[in-house]
């Protein structure tokens, strides 16, 4: 099974306008280039074209020519942009001079572009942070219909075959809700099923299985998971469940008999940040996993987050995901 090979195929059969606002940062126009020169996405490019165009010719690239850059300081929607940035958060005190100074923020101007309908995905964070990469997008693109939180996925390819779908597993929330409440768990739940072709079988992980313990923390797993039963009617979904439980055929049959998903669980969420983003940093550097994410999940369009250590191979990769996820946002509407 190669995922990454369909994802790329799906993105190249119905191509989507992403934007990078890191456009005069070397990984990402590295990845722009290979991009546009496999033809899985049409591109954005924010910064300077002078820069941009001086830059690509020294690192010898040959397709940045096809990409539309966008100057954040001088284009011709930067007044309907600022316009629309202060329309949309002026009622959280945003005036229009303010507006004027963000426009030209490359993180406030990507999100600005998908919201005015001329940008389908960003990918960001190459060279800026998860909060400044999530903040703007969160304030200007807001959850889709019916979410009430945006999280963020792993898509984790392990080297333990026997686990998941040949060895491939879902991991939320990783990157977002640093406390989820009973309700928040259930959507972060209910919104994992949406990672690019992956059929969900979820599992609620706590430190107990089918309560053999007791404890408010295993409470909370509990009533997420019958919210997310409400939330997502045909969801395949079990909790609370124990790593092993969830991903051990002997152990899950053992501790939680007649289970669907126990012993089986290819999609694993986790009851706090601080569980998920250590989890996925274990099992990527001690377990050799190729960790592909956040894929953030519950946004209205895909914003990416990126590693600031990321490779070229990692951008490219993630603005395929945003691609599929972009059609099928579109898709679902
Ligand atoms: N889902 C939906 N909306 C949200 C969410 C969410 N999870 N979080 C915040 N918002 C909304 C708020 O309601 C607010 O909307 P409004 O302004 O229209 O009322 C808007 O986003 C901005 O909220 P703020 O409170 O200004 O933003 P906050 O300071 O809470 O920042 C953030 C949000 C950046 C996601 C924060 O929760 C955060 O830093 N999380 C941890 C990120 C992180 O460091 N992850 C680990 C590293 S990632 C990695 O290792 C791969």
């Amino acid at each position: 099974m190669d995922l990454m090979q369909d994802i790329i195929a799906r993105a190249k059969a119905d191509k989507q306008r992403i934007v990078l606002p890191e456009g005069t940062e070397e990984r990402t126009l590295k990845a722009a280039d290979q991009l546009l020169a496999d033809g899985v996405a049409d591109i954005i490019l924010i910064g300077n074209p002078a820069e941009i165009k001086e830059l690509a010719a020294g690192f010898g690239l040959n397709h940045i020519g096809e990409a539309t850059l966008v100057d954040p300081k001088n284009h011709e929607k930067k007044a309907a942009y600022a316009d629309l940035l202060f329309q949309l958060r002026q009622k959280k005190g945003m005036t229009p001079e303010k507006a004027a100074v963000l426009v030209e923020d490359p993180l406030f101007l990507a999100c600005l572009m998908i919201k005015a309908g001329d940008a389908d995905g960003e990918i960001a964070g190459a060279e800026n942070t998860t909060g400044n990469v999530l903040r703007p997008a969160l304030q200007i693109i807001k959850t889709a219909p019916g979410m009430k939180c945006v999280s963020g996925a792993f898509l984790m390819f392990t080297k333990t075959p026997q686990y998941g779908d040949d060895g491939i597993l879902v991991f939320a929330d990783c990157a977002v809700m640093p406390n989820p409440n009973a309700e928040e768990l259930a959507s972060i739940a209910a919104t994992a099923r949406n990672i690019v072709g992956v059929e969900p079988r979820v599992a609620m992980l706590s430190f107990s299985t089918k309560g053999s313990a007791s404890h408010e923390m295993v409470d909370k797993v509990v009533e997420a998971t019958r919210l997310a039963k409400e939330m997502a009617p045909d969801l395949k979904i079990d909790g609370e469940l124990q790593a092993d439980a969830a991903l051990v055929e002997a152990v899950g049959s053992k501790k939680a008999p007649g289970s669907e998903i126990a012993g089986k669980a290819n999609v694993l969420v986790f009851p706090t940040l601080e569980v998920g983003n250590i989890a996925y940093k274990l099992v990527q550097r001690l377990g050799g996993a190729e960790a592909v994410g956040p894929i953030l999940q519950g946004m209205a369009a895909p914003v990416n987050d990126l590693s600031r250590g990321c490779s070229v191979d990692d951008i490219y990769k993630m603005v395929a995901i945003a691609c599929n996820q972009s059609i099928g946002l579109k898709s679902a509407k």
